[in-house]
């Protein structure tokens, strides 16, 4: 992907401050290297289980496997199927008892090694056995470095839907080596840099322009504006969750896009192949802009600077993108309201007042939604 060399002996490393809970992120190319030391350092006991999935186990497995053996730490590791449907109770169970089997007590480590799906899961698991065990990220993808492995959110999906199971339950160490993105395939890299062009929009217009300035390529490619770019995620994240731990108020503000987008993930029944994470939540950041220049809210300069860079860098942007399409209005209305951020009946959404500028915008008319949407089914080109 690039002629950076794998690894660098740069470390970013941004605090989580919480109450006696607080831990470090801790950024750079090569980072795996270093893993058994530093979860040491967090994890006194002489013991680990890593969950992964098969994926990651094939590329990077056998490596950190040998630091934690290094560090003295004996480790065994189970391997899972990658995709969403891993975050189910069948799976929760088979990390527990992977877990309880391994004989860790409290002083040893939980690792997730892997991306969203893998974290949330281990994390979830961690969260119950024996009512709590230390646990450690160390996330392989670009969403799970910037968004899932950070602020203790964890769950399994069910039936119902998504993430809808769960507990928060921060980790002790957050171990993101941008080398082992560089083995990710294109679209899902791309997917997770919709997640980081989201800190600029919901609260940082610099972080924005810097990267539409053309940051952005040297991220894609590796240089060291992808660990800056991940450091910076990071520590927009971090300040939230140290301001709302449990989403009572600021931290909703991290879902800019992603009523609109879970409603396009329900409408492909959560088929990856049509529409990944990232790419959903691009067309709902899209939505959202467009949505507030609607309502008078936010400039048409900056709903078309947002939707140009999306553009660029290759994200869909548009209804009529969706292999497959979305349905109706209605069923996609009917999908928001389904949506766990509705707080009785009325619609919550994150809206923007400009690039940098989000808000929480509670009691939004689901009659002014549905008739934005049908003109977006319309006109979306
Ligand atoms: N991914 C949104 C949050 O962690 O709150």
């Amino acid at each position: 992907m690039s002629d950076t060399p794998r690894i660098s002996n740069i470390r970013h490393i941004v605090p989580v401050e919480l109450a006696g809970r607080s831990y470090d992120i801790v950024i750079g190319r090569g980072v795996l290297s270093e893993a058994g030391e530093r979860i040491r350092t967090v994890c006194p006991g002489g013991r680990a289980a890593i969950v992964t999935d098969s994926h990651v186990a094939k590329h990077h497995l056998p490596q950190l496997e040998a630091m934690l053996a290094s560090a003295g730490i004996a480790s065994k590791a189970l391997v899972l199927p990658p995709g969403e449907k891993t975050k189910s109770f069948a799976a929760l169970e088979s990390v527990c008892d992977a877990v309880i089997a391994a004989r860790l007590e409290r002083g040893d480590a939980v690792i997730a090694f892997g991306g969203g799906v893998i974290g949330d899961l281990t994390g979830f698991a961690a969260a119950i056995v024996r009512r709590g065990m230390r646990f450690i990220q160390i996330p392989t993808t670009l969403l799970s470095q910037v968004d899932s492995s950070v602020g203790g959110k964890t769950a399994i999906n069910t039936h119902h839907g998504k993430n809808l199971i769960g507990a928060f339950h921060q980790p002790v160490l957050v171990l993101a080596d941008t080398a082992l993105l560089d083995t990710l395939p294109e679209r899902e890299f791309r997917a997770g840099y919709a997640e980081v062009i989201k800190y600029g929009l919901l609260g940082d217009k610099d972080f924005f322009d810097w990267l539409e300035s053309g940051a952005w390529r040297r991220v894609f490619a590796g240089g060291p504006e992808r660990e800056e770019a991940v450091r910076i995620s990071c520590a927009s994240k971090a300040v939230i969750v140290a301001r709302d731990e449990t989403e009572q108020g600021d931290r909703a503000l991290l879902n800019l896009g992603h009523t609109f987008g879970h409603a396009l993930e329900a409408a492909v029944g959560y088929d990856g192949t049509r529409l990944v994470h990232g790419e959903a939540i691009a067309i709902g950041m899209r939505l959202a802009f467009d949505f507030s220049q609607e309502q008078g809210l936010c400039s048409g300069q900056d709903a078309l600077r947002v939707r140009r860079h999306f553009e660029t860098v290759g994200l869909p942007v548009s209804l009529a993108q969706v292999p497959g399409g979305t349905g109706t209005a209605e069923t996609l209305l009917d999908a928001i309201r389904q949506d766990k951020k509705v707080a009785r009946g009325a619609l919550t959404f994150i809206l923007v007042r400009g690039i940098g500028e989000s808000f929480i915008a509670k009691d939004v008319d689901a009659r002014i939604v549905r008739e934005f949407l049908e003109r977006q089914l319309v006109r979306d080109i």
